[in-house]
């Protein structure tokens, strides 16, 4: 295909199904609205209600296609109805993001069990299941695509956030076997992994004066990322341009893994 004016049809989302997790959330809400206006025909699902439907309602004011679904992926028996809901009122789905996480910062030695069994049941038990779940319709039809939102904590750990890297570190693994696992049905599996991102969850840090500081001088660019930074990748990764990408995770973190601000060193510019 010439590029030049098929731009829009390399990464057209037009009559793909696509289920988003954590639809109503800082970087769910610009997925699910960029996602639409793409052409995808968006299944949006969260456990806030409200928020979710203000999100499909912009959607759908604009001229887009999208629904709300109340899905929480902590239960997984709901996952099962869910799923089935979707298959016998789309027929089928062609992506799934994996966006729904949650954190809760505190250190290794304060972190007690009901914390940490709400962190892995919902960054990592329940997006197990839901693909699991969702691989089942895929292998039928012999394709699909799954994209898991991991995180910078994946490899780069912050102080806090032990058992939330560790979910986002085992999502990675799990993204692998999905691609290799599932290879032979036509599906693919990705993950991105954001940096520092400002959401109004993050907000309160970035507003923070020693922790904002600390946080740009591990940037390169100083400064967080935008959810709308995350979304041109996503629509690459939900469109048939990125064909033979699989298994890896990908980065968007403003050159924070690279080294972030460089050291004082002399130079003549
Ligand atoms: N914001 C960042 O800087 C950043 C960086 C790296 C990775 N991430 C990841 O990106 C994803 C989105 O993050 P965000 O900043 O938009 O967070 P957010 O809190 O704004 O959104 C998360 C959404 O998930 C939903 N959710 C929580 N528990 C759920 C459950 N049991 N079932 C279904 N939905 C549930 C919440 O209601 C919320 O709408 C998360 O997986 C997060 O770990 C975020």
């Amino acid at each position: 295909m010439a590029v030049g004016k098929n731009l829009e049809k390399l990464f057209s989302l037009e009559n793909k199904v696509i289920v988003l997790t954590g639809a109503a959330g800082g970087i769910g809400s610009v997925l699910a609205k960029g996602l639409a206006g793409a052409g995808g025909d968006m299944v949006l699902c969260d456990v806030a209600m409200d928020p979710l439907h203000q999100v499909e309602k912009e959607i759908v004011d604009n001229g887009d296609r999208a629904k709300s679904f109340e899905l929480d992926i902590m239960n997984i028996e709901s996952i099962k109805t869910f799923v089935d809901t979707v298959i016998a009122e789309y027929g089928k789905i062609d992506v799934l993001i994996n966006c729904a996480g949650i954190n809760k910062r505190e250190g290794f030695l304060d972190v007690e069990e009901s914390t940490y069994d709400k962190l892995m049941g919902i960054n990592l038990k329940g997006v197990f299941f839901l693909s699991q779940e969702v691989a089942k319709h895929m292998i039928k039809v012999k394709r699909g695509n799954i994209i898991n939102m991991s995180s910078h904590n994946a490899v780069g750990m912050l102080g806090g956030c032990s058992v939330y890297g560790a979910t986002k570190s085992a999502l990675t693994a799990l993204t692998r076997s999905m691609a290799v696992e599932w290879a032979q049905y036509g599906i693919r599996a990705n993950a991105i992994a954001p940096g520092h991102i400002i959401t109004p969850l993050t907000t309160v840090t970035w507003e923070h004066p020693e922790r904002s500081q600390y946080l740009k001088e591990r940037i390169a660019m100083e400064r967080p990322g935008t959810p709308e930074e995350v979304l041109g990748l996503t629509v690459m990764l939900a469109s048939d341009s990125s064909s033979y990408m699989s298994g890896m995770m990908y980065h968007i973190d403003g050159g924070c893994l690279a080294g972030g601000k460089p050291w004082p060193y002399d130079t003549k510019y």
